[in-house]
């Protein structure tokens, strides 16, 4: 279905109730399985968007900043290896409120760079917000939304003309190995040849500094994750307790990666209604709620090898400044790569 309201025109390719369709069979996998491990995706309800965003201005969560004053510096420069590659579309996955993006567009603007903006994401009303007032802000600009799923919609992306994609947030990190693979090989098969890809990805460096950014003494990581169990009661009739659960965010050295779950205080069960499951908790058990890894730069750098591009460039964003005993590690990178 398509709709649309002065330059904006909207995609949808999700069930307008998130119960439908695949959130369904999702859940009951989720819940089901062992270990429970939930799907990053549905943490963004219109709560679960308010309270990341809120996530990105906290001082311990660094990610934010980092990639803005990146995108801040570098904008230029990407907007002039975009014009080499003939780019005059915009797509955003993963969009939400697509705010540090106005630093790249702003960019691409004022060179006369882009006809098209497509923000794609699953959370509606924030990426309706922000595609009006995307709109707004560049009078003239097309700005083409897509409520979807990124991980099954990429085939049905406006075809173009010169296409670069925009995965920013370090999203990528969250991801299993294998799923950041099949994700970024979608990406290789729905652009063509010479079109590109810009990757926003938070880098591994001191642990501590990355445990902090996860675990803010305002509490908002810990209500972002369990806000999940109040969509899981809203749209299933479910009776999950948020306080029987303890928030608990780890870093595993083996994977590079914060690992954040919901661990059980005491063996219960509870009753999801609407999909006829009665899910038992044992004392201890734990639902896993999502993953953020910290990327090598040489590591990116292969993988993106792997799954069909070129890499461009890479800009590092400094981290602080450390003891002076230790080099300086850079915080987070913008990899800017062209599909073979
Ligand atoms: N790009 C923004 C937001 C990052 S938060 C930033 O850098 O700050 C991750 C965003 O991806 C959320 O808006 C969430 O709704 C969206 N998202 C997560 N999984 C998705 C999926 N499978 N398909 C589409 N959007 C998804
Ligand atoms: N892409 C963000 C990140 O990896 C998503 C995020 C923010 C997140 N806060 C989180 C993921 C807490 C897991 C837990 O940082």
């Amino acid at each position: 279905m398509s709709s649309s309201s002065s330059n904006v025109v909207i995609d949808r390719l999700l069930p307008d109730n998130w119960a439908e369709g695949q959130m369904r069979s999702d859940m009951l996998q989720a819940l089901t399985s062992t270990p429970k491990r939930l799907s990053p995706k549905w943490l963004y309800d219109d709560r679960g968007s308010e309270l990341f965003d809120q996530i990105t201005r906290l001082p311990e969560y660094y990610l934010t900043e980092a990639e803005r004053s990146l995108l801040v510096k570098q904008s230029p420069h990407i907007v002039a290896e975009a014009a080499k590659h003939g780019i005059s579309t915009v797509v955003e996955l993963g969009s939400g409120t697509s705010d540090k993006t106005t630093t790249l567009l702003d960019a691409f603007w004022e060179a006369d760079q882009v006809k098209t903006f497509v923000p794609l994401d699953v959370s509606e009303q924030t990426l309706l917000d922000a595609a009006n007032s995307l709109s707004e802000r560049y009078q003239g600009l097309e700005v083409h939304a897509v409520v979807g799923d990124f991980t099954q919609h990429l085939a049905k992306l406006p075809a173009g003309p010169g296409r670069m994609i925009v995965f920013l947030g370090s999203t990528i990190g969250n991801f299993f190995v294998e799923e950041r693979r099949a994700l970024l090989g979608a990406m290789a098969d729905t652009l063509q040849p010479g079109e590109l890809i810009l990757l926003g990805a938070d880098l591994y460096k001191q642990v501590e500094r990355i445990i902090h950014a996860y675990s803010d003494s305002a509490g908002l990581t810990e209500a972002f994750t369990k806000n999940v169990l109040d969509v899981l009661n809203r749209e299933f009739d479910a009776d999950f307790s948020k306080d029987a659960f303890d928030f608990v965010p780890f870093w595993d050295p083996q994977e590079n990666r914060i690992d954040v779950r919901l661990r059980a205080q005491m063996p219960h069960r509870v009753s999801v209604r609407d999909l006829n499951l009665e899910v038992d908790f044992g004392e201890g058990e734990e639902l896993q709620i999502e993953v953020s890894t910290k990327f090598k730069p040489e590591q990116l750098a292969a993988e993106l090898d792997s799954t069909g591009f070129e890499l461009v460039t890479t800009w590092l964003a400094d981290g602080p400044a450390e003891a002076s005993h230790t080099p300086p590690q850079p915080d987070f990178g913008l990899f800017l790569a062209r599909r073979r």
